[in-house]
This record gives C-alpha cells, structure tokens and sequence, in this order.
C-alpha cells in the first residue's frame, strides 16, 4: 500500500511540509484543484510527477469563484475518495486550507486580470469568476511556491488567464495546460457530470461531437461563420441552451474572423437542464 501524502491544514504546517519536500532542491509542481477528483485531475498529477521532484495538490472550493446563484453550497465534496485517489497517484502533499484559513477576517485584496479575463466568454456570463480565480490561484501560487503549476484545457479561458497572470505579475511559477480527458463518448470529465440526468448525460456528447465537426470543416477550408452556425444548430437540437460557440485566437483568446489568422480554438458553453458545460478543441 502506497502511504498517504502529508495533509496540511494552516499555514504554519504548510510552510514546515515544504521545508522538508524541499530538501535537496527538489522541484515541486502544485496541480490546484476544488476537489471531487477525476481521471481529468489524476492526468494533471501523472503530468506532474512527470515534470518535477514532488507533487503537492491543493484542494479547496473557492467560495470567491461562485456567483450568490451558483452551485458552492451543492458543489461535491468527496474527501474520502480524493484522498484515496492522490495516496494511489503517490502525491507528497495535500494543501487543505479551510475558507477563514484563506480569507481570514478582514481579507480586502484581489488580483483583477484584463486581456484573456475580458475576452467575452466565459466572463461575459459568470463575471465574477476571474476575479475569485486569480486571487485564489496567486494567494496558492504565493502560499506553496511551486516551480510549476499545471491547469486542465477545459477551462482553456482560466488557463489563459492564470498563465498571463503568472508572466505579468513575475510569480515565478511556469503555468502548463495539460489536455482534456474525455470520456468514451467524447464527454470532456468535469466534476459538475455528476450533476447530469442520466436523459442529459447522454445528450452531453453532442457539445465535442459539435465542436469536432466545426474544427473538421474549417481544416478542409469551409469558412468560420456556416461551419460555427450549424455547431450551434446541432447543440441547440441536443437540447442545450447555448451560451457562446466561437473561435478564438488560441493564445490571446481575440476573436478571430479567418483560419489564416490562428492558431485557433472553438470554444463552447452551453447549459443542459441545470448543468452548465464548457468545452473545446483546437483546430
Ligand atoms: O479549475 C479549478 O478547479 C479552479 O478554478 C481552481 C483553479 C482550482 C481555482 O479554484
């Protein structure tokens, strides 16, 4: 049996975990996660171990990140089995602040990102969420000191945001996206599937079938705009109610008008009966 990694609470125990993980000069890498862990999150730790000496996880659902109307209070919280799953993927650390420990009383800053955080995506619809993600992820930047920090593609609009932010505020931390893992039906894992009926978890597919199509059509040279409109035709005929199908500049997340202006990426956010997903491929 693989022994369990060290679980650290307040900042105090963290500071002394990392003096020890860090004897030797070990590189650490720090795959920032809300819990409720799937194979999604067990690539980004295999990535991890991959890249650097140790492997800390840090698991905390971010009430800054979550509008008064969203899921924080129904967000799972599956502790037993996450532990579970980074003891088997053999992680060092596990960094398992509570909400006071990392907003105490007081707390009044925040990082506000412009560029790929005012893209029009997903911060037109959840305007709140950028703001709740660049704090958090900045204060676990500065609480742990990782050397790498590695973030899944599926929110490719947060990976943007969080790689941006680490350049231009020198954080000293390099941000790695690692790809998305599907299910066998095409369905990108995320921790809110668990929320779908099992009526929308079989139409969930169509949003990749969608996208995949979209991205094989402007390969073999169709224009942007029809091959755009029938992706958002055929999510729309699954059932869902679209938020955004578009194709973006895959770094600077600009909009982008012609297949000669990429390297592009489709991205997608759409709701099936009260669960939102978002996805996307490149092209
Ligand atoms: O992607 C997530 O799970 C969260 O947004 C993150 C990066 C852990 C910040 O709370």
């Amino acid at each position: 049996m693989s022994r369990p990694p060290v679980i650290v609470r307040t900042l105090p125990a963290l500071r002394r975990a990392l003096d020890i993980l860090r004897t030797r000069n070990a590189s650490l890498a720090l795959v920032p996660t809300m819990g409720a862990l799937h194979d999604g999150h067990v690539s980004l730790v295999r990535q991890a171990k991959r890249r650097a000496g140790k492997v800390a996880v840090s698991i905390f659902v971010n009430p800054a990140q979550f509008a008064p109307n969203e899921d924080f209070a129904a967000y799972p919280r599956t502790w037993k089995a996450d532990l579970a799953r980074l003891t088997e993927e053999k992680v060092d650390l596990i960094w398992n602040p509570d909400a006071k420990t990392m907003y105490p009383a007081g707390f009044a800053s925040k990082i506000l990102t412009e560029g790929p955080a005012l893209a029009g995506l997903e911060d037109r619809f959840r305007p709140h969420f950028f703001g709740g993600v660049t704090t958090v992820v900045g204060k676990l930047f500065a609480q742990v000191r990782p050397d790498l920090a590695l973030f899944g593609e599926k929110d490719f609009q947060q990976l943007r945001v969080v790689a941006r932010m680490a350049r231009d505020l020198d954080l000293g931390v390099k941000v790695m996206g690692v790809q998305i893992v599907r299910e066998r039906d095409g369905l990108a894992m995320s921790s809110r599937n668990r929320y779908l009926s099992p009526e929308h978890r079989a139409s969930a597919p169509a949003l990749y079938r969608a996208l995949k199509e979209a991205a094989k059509r402007i390969r073999a040279g169709d224009k942007l705009a029809p091959a755009l409109a029938e992706g958002a035709a055929s999510i729309t005929a699954a059932g869902f109610k679209l938020d955004y199908l578009e194709a973006r500049h895959a770094e600077t997340l600009a909009p982008i008008a012609a297949r000669k202006d990429g390297p592009i990426r489709l991205l997608v956010a759409a709701t099936i009966g009260t669960t939102r997903l978002i996805d996307n491929v490149a092209v």
